[in-house]
């Protein structure tokens, strides 16, 4: 069994984690429209992955013997204006969601909830290699974006990105 704050902030999670799978879903849609279809399959295996975010901690409530509450998942809004704008927000978004986790581990820390505490560590790697990869993202459109032919080839580059189920 969890504490009630416990399960609130998990629930909460929960909801975060299912709201970025459908911001990065409407980034997949964006893409394609725009004809960018490597950055479309990118964004589109990144909803995946939130999507599975969502279900690891859903199963974790549900194996505490804890309640899941499903709240409603927001619209997704961002600035269409170029790749380069799609993913400074998709950084500072990734940066909000650690900062949410780094909530989850304190409240954990406070609850004296070390199975918690353990079980969310593996959000915090995930989110160092999150925004590592998305930095890494940034730097090459900061770098060589303008060009169209070099958009073209980091283009090429983000359809090789495959779906598999995090090791969590
Ligand atoms: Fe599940 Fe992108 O954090």
């Amino acid at each position: 069994m969890i504490s009630d704050k416990i399960r609130d902030i998990l629930n909460e999670q929960i909801n975060k984690e299912f709201y970025s799978a459908y911001l990065y879903l409407s980034m997949s849609a964006y893409f394609s429209e725009i004809g960018l279809y490597g950055f479309s399959n990118w964004a589109k295996v990144q909803s995946k992955e939130e999507i599975d975010h969502g279900m690891i901690l859903f199963e974790y409530v549900l194996g505490r013997n804890s309640q899941v509450h499903l709240a409603q998942i927001s619209m997704p809004t961002f600035d269409m204006s170029s790749p380069i704008e799609v993913f400074e927000q998709i950084y500072q978004h990734e940066r909000s969601i650690t900062s949410s986790i780094d909530s989850v581990a304190n409240t954990s820390d406070n609850e004296c909830d070390l199975a918690t505490r353990n079980f969310i560590d593996w959000y915090l790697k995930e989110q160092i290699e999150e925004e590592a990869s998305v930095s890494r993202i940034i730097a090459k459109l900061k770098a060589f974006g303008q060009e169209k032919s070099a958009l073209f080839l980091i283009d090429r580059e983000l359809s090789n990105r495959e779906y598999s189920y995090p090791e969590y």
